[in-house]
């Protein structure tokens, strides 16, 4: 019986934590993105956003957010926001992509960006594989 109930928590544990360190993930980089993004970008079309909204934002075709005024060096790019697309853009998104009008962010440390990266992947729940093709 004991080891019935101990073999059960085993198998509990596995799973349970793996979940506990993408919570802890996603929460950091929700705090991450509150306090680098979140004053320029809303994560839906319910708020305001001087930025556009970045729900569904990986795998989304850069400047596909229906009714959003983006630069023409932002919508004629043809990216798709993959993760390393998304990294590149948080380290350096004036040189990745000159002419667009966001500011420069510089977020340089992988650390910061996997833990924003998190974040933006729970908050993308339509599959976008469709056009990331
Ligand atoms: C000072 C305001 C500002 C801040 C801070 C900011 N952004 Fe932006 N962001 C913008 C604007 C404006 C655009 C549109 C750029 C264009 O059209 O060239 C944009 C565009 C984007 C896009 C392209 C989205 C699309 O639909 O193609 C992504 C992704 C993005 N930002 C991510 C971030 C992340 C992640 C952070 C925080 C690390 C951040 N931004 C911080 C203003 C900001």
């Amino acid at each position: 019986m004991k080891l019935t109930i101990l073999a059960a928590a085993a198998l509990l544990g596995g799973p349970a934590c793996a979940d506990t360190y993408a919570d802890i993930k996603i929460s950091a980089g929700k705090a991450l993105f509150d306090a680098e993004c979140r004053r320029c970008h809303a994560v839906d079309a319910d708020h305001a956003s001087y930025g556009p909204p970045l729900e569904n934002v990986v795998g989304r075709a850069a400047g596909s957010y229906e009714g959003y005024d983006y630069s023409i060096a932002l919508e004629a790019s043809g990216i798709v926001w993959t993760p390393a697309a998304l990294r590149a853009w948080m380290e350096d998104n004036a040189g990745f992509m000159p002419g667009t009008k966001m500011r420069h962010v510089g977020i340089d440390d992988r650390t910061v960006q996997d833990f924003i990266l998190s974040y933006l992947t729970s908050i993308t729940i339509r599959d976008n594989s469709a056009i990331s093709k």
